[in-house]
């Protein structure tokens, strides 16, 4: 039996639903999934909900604040949930004599070098990285078996996940504007296949940092791009291509990273080049519908 801490969560509903209510017991706090059952981690124990001894093998820690700004935004209540509680669950996964699996994530690291292996040495410029770490730091100090999978951005294909894809389906859909980053590069991977890793990890009985990405790395505008040529809109994939290349070849509202010498005063912010790169969309002729 794998426990799932957070079912209720955006990967942990994959992971029950993949799993079945059989193979698996999930928890959630205020979004009850069928079969899973009440938990909240930052005012009950494990040790006191959990049936001892239990018949988990394996506990997946799903949950978690994981909004960046809401981790800086209240510093307490998300160190309270993301530090305080995984630390007092990770005490009680232990005594229980259950394996955990920590998901952390790529804001281990500041973004800087990309490509990251797990030799590379973490260094978190968030609060919600540090809380991240602060976690892998204290299984590692435990000295006890464990698993820490390291996710890049999750995406889901189901218009009504409110992932990434199902938000601009949604604009798209609805003619709204999307304003999305030219100069953020990631590494998204599809929710499915971070259930097979988690799976196969557990299947195996693997212990240690694992990095779960996509091997392919994008800019978000690259991937708006994508799914744009998904959907059909061949003629808005190509505005948007040529947009962004007509500001590139004129070179005045790019950013500094994209100036010959990366001191050039004259470089602009995202901002202003997103700016730019709208003001050409509209002088771009071929509509998009
Ligand atoms: N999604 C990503 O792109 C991504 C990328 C990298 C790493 N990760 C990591 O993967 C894990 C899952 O991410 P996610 O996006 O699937 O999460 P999510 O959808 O934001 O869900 C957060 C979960 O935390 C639970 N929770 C909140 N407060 C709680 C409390 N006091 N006690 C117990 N549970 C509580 C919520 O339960 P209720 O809804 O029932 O209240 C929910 O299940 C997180 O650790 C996240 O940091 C995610």
């Amino acid at each position: 039996m794998i426990l799932i801490l957070g079912a209720s969560s955006f990967i942990g509903r994959h992971l029950f639903q993949a799993w079945g209510p059989g193979k698996a017991l999930g928890t959630h706090r205020s979004h009850p999934v069928p079969g899973s059952v009440f938990f909240d981690a930052t005012r009950m124990r494990l040790l006191d909900t959990l049936p001892r001894p239990s018949q988990c093998s394996h506990a997946v820690i799903c949950y978690a604040e994981t909004k960046i700004d809401a981790c800086k935004g209240d510093l307490l209540r998300s160190s309270e949930l993301n530090v305080r509680s995984t630390k007092g669950v990770i005490d009680d996964l232990l005594r229980l004599g259950i394996k955990p699996i920590f998901l952390s994530s790529e804001y281990v690291f500041d973004g800087e070098q990309g490509h990251y292996t797990e030799e590379d040495p973490p260094n978190p410029i968030t609060v919600y990285g540090s809380q991240k770490l602060e976690i892998e730091r204290y299984l590692a100090q435990h000295g006890r078996e464990h698993a820490i999978l390291r996710l890049s951005k999750v995406l889901g294909t189901d218009p009504e996940d409110g992932t990434i894809l199902s938000r601009w389906f949604t604009q798209i859909r609805q003619g709204e504007e999307i304003r999305c980053a030219r100069d953020q590069v990631f590494s998204p991977i599809h929710v499915d296949d971070v259930v097979a890793a988690i799976t196969a990890v557990i299947q195996l009985n693997l212990t240690g940092i694992f990095h779960v990405s996509n091997p392919a790395s994008c800019s978000r505008l690259d991937l708006l791009r994508m799914l744009l040529e998904h959907l059909g809109e061949q003629e808005a994939a190509k505005r948007l291509e040529e947009a962004v290349a007509r500001v590139l070849r004129e070179g005045k509202s790019v950013t500094y990273d994209l100036k010959a010498d990366r001191n050039d005063p004259s470089a602009v912010g995202t901002k202003e080049m997103a700016d730019a790169i709208i003001a050409q969309l509209k002088t771009v002729k071929v509509s998009i519908r």
